[in-house]
């Protein structure tokens, strides 16, 4: 017997070209079906339904999935529709319902701030922990748009604190934002004040980037380490770069290194701008020694160690000391 040997070629080949039409077409005629459907709803007068279609078909990608496989959970869920959830809840469609993305109506519900509906949905077990394709939580979502009560009722109905490594992080998002309360509340329930991500660095150097100074202190006070950013960058360099002397000051209050060097073996004072006010700070810092007061706060804080800070206000002694150890 021999054995028929079929060059690769020709056939193949064009079976991959067929295949590459055939999707190409599909995609075609998907984009034509909906700016169809939309100028139907146009001529229908409504209006409100034309400008949603129009602009899922316009942000094709960027959004959660395309409307058309949105259950009608999904879209009481993201208006906030209280009422309109506990319904279809009753009526026994199913909470954890996916879309193509697998966006559940929970990731809705923290999307649009709607607390209410958050609690509804996982009172009625929708998984707290469920994640779209871009590793996307609903606790992410929350801490997005800055929503403190969905991120509480998360953290309480057992939703993990961080993400795994190469997923977004709900602590760098609400860091960069601002958003105070949403870190309070990560930290609170056991976020990693320490996460690193190799793009990003911490949390506290992203809080440097974004210059968000409230973030910043709460991540220190909770013992965020003030040496560790991305790689060689330390979060004080961050700061530096961005002339934010109210971070500069509060990173070197707790103990940040002026002389650590990053990858170009540059020191904090080498990446401020030139004859910016934080130059001038930290040249002047250079050549004043320390107080005795300051570097003794950081010598108890560093022996009491991170994951016993929160012990400190147990400790016997006067009030004002104890306040001055926890920064307060
Ligand atoms: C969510 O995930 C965390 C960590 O994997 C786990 O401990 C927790 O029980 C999960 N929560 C629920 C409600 O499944």
């Amino acid at each position: 017997m021999t054995d028929i040997k079929v060059p690769l070629g020709s056939t193949d080949l064009s079976n991959v070209y067929f295949s590459i039409l055939a999707l190409f077409c599909f995609k075609l005629f998907v984009k034509i079906s909906l700016n169809l459907l939309s100028y139907f709803y146009i001529v229908r007068g409504n209006r409100k339904e034309a400008a949603r279609i129009s602009a899922e078909f316009y942000d094709y990608g960027k959004q959660h999935g395309s409307w058309a496989d949105r259950s009608p959970l999904h879209d009481a869920a993201s208006q906030g529709r209280l009422l309109a959830v506990r319904t279809l809840i009753l009526q026994g469609h199913s909470v954890n319902v996916l879309t193509i993305d697998h966006v559940t109506p929970l990731h809705e519900a923290c999307v649009g701030d709607h607390g209410a509906c958050a609690r509804a949905l996982i009172d009625a077990g929708a998984n707290v922990n469920a994640s779209t394709i871009d590793g996307v939580t609903p606790l992410f979502n929350a801490c997005a748009v800055g929503s403190v009560a969905c991120t509480e009722i998360l953290l309480e109905n057992g939703a993990k604190p961080q993400s795994l490594v190469y997923r977004p992080s709900p602590i760098h998002e609400a860091t960069s934002k601002g958003h105070y309360g949403c870190v309070e509340a990560l930290v609170t329930w056991g976020a990693d004040v320490d996460m690193d991500i190799p793009h990003l660095g911490t949390a506290l150097y992203t809080a440097c980037i974004c210059q968000e100074l409230e973030c910043a202190r709460k991540l220190l006070r909770e013992g965020a380490n003030v040496q560790k950013g991305r790689s060689l960058d330390s979060p004080l360099h961050a700061a530096a770069e961005k002339d934010c002397t109210v971070v500069v000051k509060l990173l070197l209050d707790f103990g940040a290194d002026i002389n650590a060097r990053n990858t170009e073996f540059q020191r904090p004072v080498d990446v401020a701008p030139p004859s910016s006010i934080t130059e001038g700070f930290l040249l002047l810092y250079e050549a004043t020694p320390r107080l005795l007061s300051q570097l003794c706060r950081q010598c108890v804080r560093s022996c009491v160690g991170r994951d016993r800070l929160h012990l400190l206000s147990h400790l016997p002694l006067p009030a004002r000391l104890r306040r001055y150890l926890q920064y307060q």
